[in-house]
């Protein structure tokens, strides 16, 4: 049966889940056309870049690395927090890149990621019964009648901040701020602080010397472009899809229609029904597309969402974000990647390690250190069995000191949680955490290349 006419609006036709209902209908409408007269926050040529990128991720020439907060908020919004996002991400991606020898594809959940799904439509608090807190692009956390009931203005405050946040980025990764030296040096200073810094010397050590080298043969990060600047590509939930139609412009080069609030768009776990809005949406966009995998994808619906979302079978376009829980990720894996590999299917591995591995402690959601790298080495582990590559990480972290998952090197208690503990979602892991996992990832990963890289001898 042939797909029918996709529209930027043929999504309304179809069923949705996790919608907001906005009581005054005529200022929705109102704040939709306002944004679709808007800038593009991102061009389509950008995204273009990034699936190519993604291609080479797919063929196992590169590693994706994709994190950032759970969700964004306005309370939140400083040049501050996005510099130690941004310095601590880029410290992740030099590590990786060095100690794995692999090119790193560069994609943050920043600047635009504000809509949250929710287990419930509503929460009760003293016999009190109101919306549930959908993320700052949708209502306020305040439990108050005026701060939970959806405000649609708030779009047009999630898109201004969007747009100073990746200003903000373009300047960072394209103005010199970015260039090796510095992530180098930021890099040191964290294993100078790190208790386990013994662990980390060796690889801090050899990237030292590289860049030594490459001094002394005139290489000066400063003057060349490559060394110097980075390719840094934006990505949120597509979840609130009024704001994303209203987002979506056609590429005059190409005539394509592109998602233009981020550079990768991705579907969640409670959102991707093969016939229903968001997959609706997304089937249309041109921009590269992730999938969220859970326990309860079966391999032949995801056959069907592959079919749906790349028809074409192009590279790039399609990543599959698996996030199962350390302890499933055997039992639901290893099928899911056996039906995409009998039907030929070009696809992109990601591990989310975060999803999967929330528990409750002292009342606090949290997600405990070790358990995120057991997903992450348990994943790895099912693509070396079945002989496919694992191809990225997607995290949820920030550059800040919080103390939100438990673990790590410093080892955070539970007793700590309440230390720092400044979400207005899911757990995150804070610098040094992050910049661990890029470390035990490194490790990984210059294993798995070692094993898919062809033996250049075999071509003589
Ligand atoms: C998320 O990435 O913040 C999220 C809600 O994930 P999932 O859809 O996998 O639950
Ligand atoms: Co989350």
């Amino acid at each position: 049966m042939p797909a029918q006419r996709w529209t930027p609006e043929s999504w309304r036709q179809k069923p949705i889940q996790q919608a907001p209902f906005y009581p005054d209908a005529a200022a929705l409408a109102d704040v939709e056309r306002t944004l679709a007269g808007f800038p593009p926050l991102v061009f389509a040529g950008e995204a273009r870049k990034l699936k190519k990128a993604l291609a080479k991720v797919a063929a196992g020439e590169a590693f994706l690395l994709q994190g950032g907060d759970c969700a964004e908020s306005f309370a939140e919004h400083s040049a501050d927090n996005i510099r130690d996002f941004f310095r601590v991400f880029l410290q992740m991606a030099v590590v990786l890149t060095f100690g794995a020898a692999s090119p790193v594809v560069k994609v943050g959940r920043v600047a635009g990621q504000f809509a949250k799904p929710r287990t419930n439509p509503t929460e009760t608090i003293n016999g009190v019964e109101l919306p549930i807190y959908r993320g700052d692009i949708v209502n306020d956390t305040d439990f108050s009648l005026k701060g939970r009931t959806p405000d649609p203005t708030r779009q047009l405050d999630a898109y201004r901040q969007s747009a100073a946040t990746l200003n903000l980025l373009r300047a960072f990764a394209w103005g010199g701020y970015a260039n090796l030296d510095n992530a180098h040096r930021w890099m040191l200073g964290f294993v100078k602080d790190s208790p386990q810094a013994g662990k980390y010397q060796e690889l801090a050590d050899r990237i030292t010397q590289t860049l030594a080298f490459m001094r002394a043969i005139g290489l000066d990060p400063e003057e060349h472009q490559e060394l110097s600047r980075t390719d840094f590509y934006t990505s949120h939930e597509a979840l609130l899809l009024g704001f994303e139609q209203a987002m979506t412009r056609v590429d005059s080069t190409s005539g394509d229609h592109y998602a233009t609030s981020g550079h990768m768009l991705w579907i969640g776990d409670r959102t991707r029904q093969f016939d229903h809005a968001h997959v609706e949406y997304c089937r249309g966009v041109k921009n590269p597309v992730g999938l969220k995998c859970g326990p309860t994808l079966k391999p032949d619906d995801l056959l069907r969402l592959i079919d749906m979302l790349n028809p074409a079978n192009e590279p790039g376009r399609m990543t599959l974000i698996t996030r199962f829980g350390s302890q499933k990720v055997g039992e639901h894996l290893p099928a899911l990647i056996r039906a995409v590999q009998r039907e030929g299917r070009i696809v992109v591995w990601s591990c989310d390690p975060m999803h999967g591995n929330t528990i409750s402690a002292n009342s606090y959601k949290t997600r405990p250190f070790e358990r995120i790298m057991d997903e992450i080495r348990n994943f790895f582990l099912v693509h070396q069995a079945e002989g496919t590559y694992a191809g990225g990480v997607h995290l949820e972290m920030t550059g800040k000191n919080v103390t939100e998952c438990t673990g790590g090197a410093r080892a955070i208690s539970e007793g700590e949680l309440s230390d720092r503990y400044h979400t207005h979602c899911d757990p995150r892991l804070n610098a040094e955490q992050a910049i661990e996992v890029a470390f035990l990832v490194a490790e990984l990963l210059k294993e798995e290349r070692a094993r898919v890289k062809k033996p250049a001898a075999a071509a003589e």
